[in-house]
C-alpha cells in the first residue's frame, strides 16, 4: 500500500432489519439465512468477506437473530455421526461454514432504527481502524468477489470505497446515488443522496451495498440524523464525511441480484443454480420445458 491509511482487517454484517420485503418468509427466519440453492446469504457473505482477507467479522444483530452465529459454530453431534460414517464430503461443507470463535463479534441492534444507526451499532468492535460493510441481502456473481475488487482501490488509493452501479431512472427512488468526477485511474465521490426522485439525482451511478470505510464515519453517525423513510440512513453520514476525506467508487464487475426482494431472489436461485455443474443441465431442461409451457 502507497498510502497512509491503515489496512481493513474487520467487516460488519449489519442483521438486524426486519425483512418486511420478504414476508411471509421472514417472519420467524432472519432474511439472510434464506438459501440461494444450498448457502444461506449471509454465508455467501463471508465467502466474499474471507476472499477479500477479511480476518474479523462483526454480526449486528437483533434479539432472535442469534441462528445466523449458531450458522458459523461447529455443530459437534452432527460432526460426530458424519465422521462415524466417513462423509467426507459433507464434514468438508461443515467445515467451510464454520468460523473460529475468536474472529466472530456481536453487536446488538435494539430497534430497527436504519442501516447508520445499526453500523453504529458496531463502533466499539471497530475500534479505531478502516472496516468493510457488506449487506448480505446484495450478491455480486463474479469469480472475484465483489469486496476482493473493492480491496484493489483501497490498496492504491486508501479513503473511502463504495460499490456501485448503474441504475435506471425509475429505480433512483430505491438507491443511495453518487455525485462522480473521474480523477486519473479513479472515480471520485464528490456527493451522496439517499434516494432521489430521478431529476435530483446527480448522476445514474447508484450504491450497492458494500462499502470500505474510515472510523470518522462514526462521529457522523453519532449524531442519529433521521433521513428518508424516518430512517438513519449510512448515506447520510457518509455526505458528511465526503466533504473531509476521498471517497471513491467501484464500479464492480459482476452480476448484481438484489436478493431483498421476491424477483431478485427467484432470479438469484436460477442464476447460482445454473453456475452448478449437477445442477444446470437439469435446470436448463425443466426451464425450456416451463418456457413452451407458459407460451402455450
Ligand atoms: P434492508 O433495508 O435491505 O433490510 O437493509 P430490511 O430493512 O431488513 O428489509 P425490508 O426493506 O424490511 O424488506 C439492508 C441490510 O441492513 C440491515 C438488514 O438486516 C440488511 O442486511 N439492517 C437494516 C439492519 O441491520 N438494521 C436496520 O435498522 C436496517
Amino acid at each position: 500500500m502507497t498510502h497512509p491509511y491503515k489496512k481493513v482487517r474487520k467487516a460488519v454484517l449489519p442483521v438486524a432489519g426486519l425483512g418486511t420485503r420478504l414476508l411471509p418468509a421472514t417472519k420467524v427466519m432472519p432474511k439472510e439465512m434464506l438459501t440461494i440453492v444450498d448457502r444461506p446469504l449471509i454465508q455467501m457473505a463471508i465467502e466474499e468477506a474471507l476472499q477479500a482477507g477479511i480476518e474479523e467479522f462483526i454480526f449486528v444483530v437483533s434479539d432472535g437473530k442469534e441462528i445466523l452465529l449458531r450458522h458459523f459454530e461447529e455443530p459437534k453431534a452432527m460432526m460426530e455421526m458424519l465422521e462415524s460414517r466417513g462423509k467426507t464430503k459433507e464434514i468438508d461443507k461443515v467445515k467451510a461454514s464454520t468460523l473460529s470463535h475468536d474472529s466472530v463479534k456481536t453487536a446488538y441492534q435494539k430497534k430497527a432504527l436504519g442501516l447508520g444507526h445499526a453500523v453504529w451499532c458496531a463502533k466499539d468492535l471497530v475500534g479505531d481502524e478502516p472496516f468493510a460493510v457488506i449487506l448480505p441481502d446484495d450478491t455480486v456473481r463474479h469469480t472475484e468477489s465483489c469486496l476482493a475488487q473493492m480491496m484493489h482501490i483501497y490498496d492504491a488509493h486508501g479513503g473511502n470505497i463504495i460499490a456501485s452501479c448503474r441504475v435506471l431512472p425509475q429505480d433512483t427512488t430505491r438507491y443511495g446515488m453518487l455525485a462522480i468526477e473521474k480523477d486519473n485511474d479513479a472515480v471520485r465521490i464528490n456527493g451522496l443522496v439517499e434516494k432521489p426522485k430521478p431529476e435530483d439525482a446527480p448522476s445514474d451511478m447508484g450504491i450497492f451495498g458494500r462499502y470500505i470505510l474510515q472510523p470518522e464515519i462514526f462521529a457522523h453517525l453519532e449524531r442519529h440524523e433521521k433521513g428518508a423513510g424516518g430512517e438513519i440512513q449510512l448515506t447520510d453520514a457518509m455526505a458528511h464525511l465526503v466533504k473531509e476525506q476521498p471517497f471513491y467508487a467501484c464500479e464492480f464487475k459482476g452480476e448484481r441480484l438484489d436478493c431483498g426482494n421476491d424477483i431478485g431472489f427467484v432470479k438469484a436461485q436460477i442464476a447460482y443454480a445454473l453456475d452448478k455443474d449437477n445442477l444446470a443441465a437439469d435446470l436448463i431442461e425443466y426451464m425450456t420445458a416451463k418456457l413452451k409451457e407458459y407460451k402455450a
